[in-house]
């Protein structure tokens, strides 16, 4: 064949890098894709300083994770920047980094140390003040006493980067951006990060990510706390069973892992500050629904992707759903990881899973209208689950979708189900689902009426008298 003749056309500094400064970015969610970073590296500890004065108001992250060296830090503010991605990282395009940052402001500094041997510090500038100027994909090279003083001020001893945002101007919109506005503009955009980056990071904050220490994350010198959608330490919390689906697409295949929750009604709970908190950033009606987690961290936070509506009867169910970066592609995963697009084939195996657990969260939900009778114990207080990547892509963590992950965490559940492998099966195709979802409502029926002890009996007498009934609804 005839090599075809080319021609390169290469984008235009000025214009492309203003454009890309609107990728659908809103403060928190870039100071979340900053923390993304951090989080890639290693990093356990994370400090967010928003910071106001005015035109010369400054947000600034810095973390301790393995930092980068000068090739590393140069490559970093490269749009697309290339790097390999094991599959349990949060990064994805290699925009993140540039993206985020100038949908903030007009200035971004980087200052990284690596954790190898003699490491430099190592500094570089994105200006786009200067990229108006040049209209060419330019960057600063700055030597340590070149740094801005809000930089500086945060480098530690040893490994860690620090990313300095300068030139506020989308957040400081304003006439006057030194005005009281401004300011109280500023001031409830820290309070923003910090529910935003509690939620988000929750798993990795609360320790419960596998190989990981605990993050601690503070914002403005306050340690975020960890929001947990599912109020695990409730003990009127019902946890109903997990599972694994495994999912093949057109865009790959992968494992999808469910952990429905359904929450206490609102007598049940242990305190009405609890109540209050669990309610979360959107309210009650609009946080039932999916909890979507990419590598262990939220990218959805409620709502039910169009598989029913939110109701105000069912706002007490919420589903944890984990995918991995290898279902990425099927997931439409967003570069600003602030929204997915569940797969049709994802779908399919959600809709009778859906109508079950809004039956669940219904019926608690109606179970507390008339009463003043004391508040029913669903299942007892359960540990903390940790929430796992598949060890491969296509392979289910074991025979059984329904055990727990790890035995230290299994719940103290009378009737934590036989490996069987019929039931891995049950999980994944259609024509099963209706023994699993029999076998739900069940559970659910008996940690509602408060008789899950007389379900475990149930059960062990059945799988004597009758094992394939037991094996067929996964017991
Ligand atoms: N805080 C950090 N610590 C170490 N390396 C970082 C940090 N922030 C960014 N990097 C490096 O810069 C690269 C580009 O980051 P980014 O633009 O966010 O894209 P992505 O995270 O999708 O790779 C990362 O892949 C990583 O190698
Ligand atoms: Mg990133």
């Amino acid at each position: 064949m005839a090599v075809r003749k080319t021609i390169q056309v290469v984008p235009r500094a000025r214009r492309t890098l203003t454009s890309l400064r609107n990728l659908g970015y809103d403060l928190r969610h870039a100071v979340a894709d900053i923390v993304d970073n951090s989080v890639s590296a290693y990093a356990t500890t994370v400090d967010v300083t928003l910071h106001f004065a005015g035109t010369r108001s400054w947000i600034r992250i810095s973390d301790n994770g393995h930092g980068m060296n000068a090739a590393e830090l140069t490559e970093a503010f490269r749009y697309g920047s290339e790097r390999e991605y094991d599959k349990t990282e949060l990064g994805r395009y290699g925009f993140g980094l540039k993206s985020a940052s100038t949908s903030q402001c007009r200035k971004v500094t980087v200052a990284s140390r690596a954790d190898t041997p003699g490491a430099t510090l190592e500094a570089r500038q994105l200006d786009l003040g200067h990229v108006d100027q040049v209209d060419d994909w330019e960057i600063f090279d700055l030597a340590p006493e070149e740094l801005p003083e809000a930089a500086y001020s945060a480098l530690r001893e040893g490994s860690g980067t620090v990313v300095l945002w300068e030139d506020l101007d989308h957040l400081l919109q304003y006439q006057d951006p030194t005005g009281g506005w401004a300011k109280k503009q500023l001031l409830a955009g820290a309070a923003d990060v910090d529910q935003h980056l509690g939620m988000v990071f929750h798993r990795f904050i609360a320790g419960e990510v596998p190989d990981r220490q605990p993050l601690r994350i503070t914002v403005n010198g306050t340690p975020v706390e960890a929001w947990d959608p599912f109020c695990r330490n409730e003990s009127s919390t019902t946890a109903l069973q997990e599972e694994d689906l495994e999912v093949r697409t057109r865009h790959g295949n992968g494992i999808v892992h469910l952990s429905p929750f359904i929450l206490p009604p609102q007598n049940q709970f242990s305190s009405p500050d609890a109540r209050k908190r669990a309610s979360g950033p959107k309210n009650w009606n609009r946080q039932q629904g999916f909890y979507i987690y990419r590598g262990n961290r939220l990218i959805q936070s409620g709502g039910w992707c169009r598989l029913r509506v939110l109701d105000e009867h069912v706002k007490l169910a919420r589903i944890s759903l984990d995918f991995f970066p290898e279902l990425d592609k099927a997931f439409g995963v967003n570069v600003a990881k602030a929204s997915v697009t569940l797969p049709q084939e994802l779908r399919d195996l959600l809709g009778p899973r859906v109508s079950t657990w809004s039956k669940v969260a219904d019926a608690v939900y109606r179970g507390k209208q008339p009463s003043n009778t004391p508040p029913k114990r669903s299942r007892p207080p359960r540990s903390v689950p940790t929430q796992q990547a598949p060890a491969s892509p296509s392979v289910p963590k074991s025979n059984d979708p329904y055990r727990r992950d790890t035995p230290s965490n299994k719940p103290a559940h009378p009737y934590t189900p036989l490996p069987s492998p019929q039931a891995s099966a049950a999980s994944s195709q259609l024509p099963d689902t209706e023994p699993f979802l029999a076998r739900q409502a069940l559970e659910a029926a008996a940690a509602q009426t408060g008789e899950t002890e007389a379900l475990s009996r149930i059960v062990s007498t059945l799988r004597s008298m009758s094992p394939e009934v037991a094996r067929d609804l996964g017991w």
